[in-house]
């Protein structure tokens, strides 16, 4: 019989197999000092790309002061226990309250995280006569919660309206023997590539078949929409998402999340939220630190129009050099190059050693074989200057991958591996 371990002895997984050469630089890299635009990694001083701290609040000074007061009278562990059971207060409701308001929805409740607090959503949302139909793009988050699923599940090919019709037809005739409802799940902004998912679109079939509208919002939470409010509302669909999801991991500079709808609804899945039913509460200073930040999100539109103009700086910089940004339509900023694994370890290393860039790498299996996706996160704190000293790094680096500069410095590394 095998030992359970074999597979892991000998198969690292998809990226696990770059790990002797990639960790703590190009995976688990560290980045110090204060979050900002620009901070240190391995020593360096680096223009940092890949922090989703859009409006600039992680290292806010109003910020950091509530979080430090709250800290200082709550502690880190009240209150104890799960919100049914001794973890309620009335700040967590009234965070509840404040949030839901200001995404326009009857009632919210709160998340500890996000990524279980969708999977766990999911999960309350569907039974095993129920039928999900997702995008195949879907965050992890999504996915997993379609794991749990006891029923019949679909994939719609990537913000693709006809496919997703298709799916529905399927998913109607299949309800229709099981007895089941449909939900579909789809997110606003897609975190890897930028597009907004076609929530108008997807709203306009509920004319023409039966379903629910879950969307995952992370990345369009405070960053779209007149008021800030997200991908609905940019789109003019919020009241059409049935259940909306944002995490505090991104706008709000911080942990914890939320989902929003109808009362009845968010009333259901407070006593259906596994998650949150056997975990602790969320903690006290992360509650305070979020109604402050909630605050300022609604009175200080500056922080999302500075935001918009690094954002516009850098993509329109991009397009006018000629790069590949694809379909972005957030502040999402996926440069795609073309080239092996290798030789976009080699590149981004030249751009932090040499360059004094910061940015996230994507490859395979996360995008097609033969892609590297630099992507950036542009913040409320970034410069112009910050732009303009990052157009021309990606503008020479550029010039190096495509004079086989990268490939001749990566075959060392592949040399080394055996490859
Ligand atoms: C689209 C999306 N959904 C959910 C999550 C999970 O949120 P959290 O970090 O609060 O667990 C993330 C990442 O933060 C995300 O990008």
């Amino acid at each position: 019989m095998k030992d359970l371990f074999d597979k892991i002895y000998k198969d690292k997984g998809p990226l696990g197999r770059w790990a002797s050469h990639a960790e703590g630089y190009f995976v688990f890299p560290k980045l110090e000092g204060e979050i900002a635009n620009r901070m240190k990694f391995q020593g360096k001083d680096v223009i940092t790309w890949s922090i989703n701290d859009y409006l600039g609040l992680a290292n806010h000074p109003e910020v950091r002061k509530v979080d430090a007061e709250a800290a200082a009278q709550y502690g880190s562990a009240y209150p104890m226990g799960a919100r049914m059971m001794s973890g309620h207060t009335d700040l967590h409701e009234q965070l509840q309250n404040e949030l839901a308001e200001f995404v326009n929805k009857e009632a919210a409740y709160l998340l500890n995280f996000g990524y279980q607090g969708m999977v766990s959503t999911v999960d309350a949302l569907v039974s095993k006569n129920d039928i999900i139909v997702y995008d195949v793009d879907a965050h992890a988050c999504i996915i997993d919660g379609v794991r749990l699923h006891m029923g019949k599940r679909f994939t719609y090919k990537h913000n693709d309206v006809e496919s997703l019709e298709k799916n529905l037809e399927r998913a109607t005739k299949m309800a229709e023997q099981t007895g089941g409802g449909i939900l579909v799940i789809s997110e606003g902004v897609f975190g890897m590539r930028g597009e907004q998912g076609k929530l108008k679109e997807i709203v306009a079939l509920k004319k023409k078949f039966n379903f629910r509208l879950f969307v995952d919002d992370a990345h369009g939470f405070g960053t779209l929409g007149a008021t800030g409010a997200g991908a609905g509302e940019e789109q003019g669909v919020q009241d059409d998402i049935d259940v909306y999801f944002a995490t505090f991991a991104k706008s709000m500079a911080s942990t914890g999340a939320f989902i929003a709808g109808d009362k009845e609804i968010i009333d259901y899945l407070k006593y259906n939220l596994r998650s949150q039913m056997f975990a602790k509460s969320l903690q006290m200073q992360l509650v305070v630190g979020a109604l402050k930040r909630l605050d300022m999100l609604r009175t200080m539109p500056e922080l999302k129009q500075n935001l918009w103009k690094i954002v516009n700086a850098l993509q329109s910089g991009l397009k006018e050099r000629g790069f590949d940004i694809g379909t972005t339509q957030s502040c999402v900023t996926p440069v795609y190059l073309k080239g092996s694994i290798p030789e976009a370890m080699a590149l981004v290393k030249d751009l932090r050693e040499n360059y004094g860039i910061f940015c996230s790498i994507v490859v395979y299996p996360v995008i097609p074989k033969g892609l590297i996706l630099l992507r950036m996160i542009p913040t409320a704190t970034h410069t112009l200057q910050d732009v303009e000293e990052t157009l021309e790094a990606f503008s020479a680096i550029r010039e190096r991958l495509e004079n086989g500069t990268y490939k001749r410095l990566s075959a060392s590394v592949m040399a080394a591996m055996g490859e």
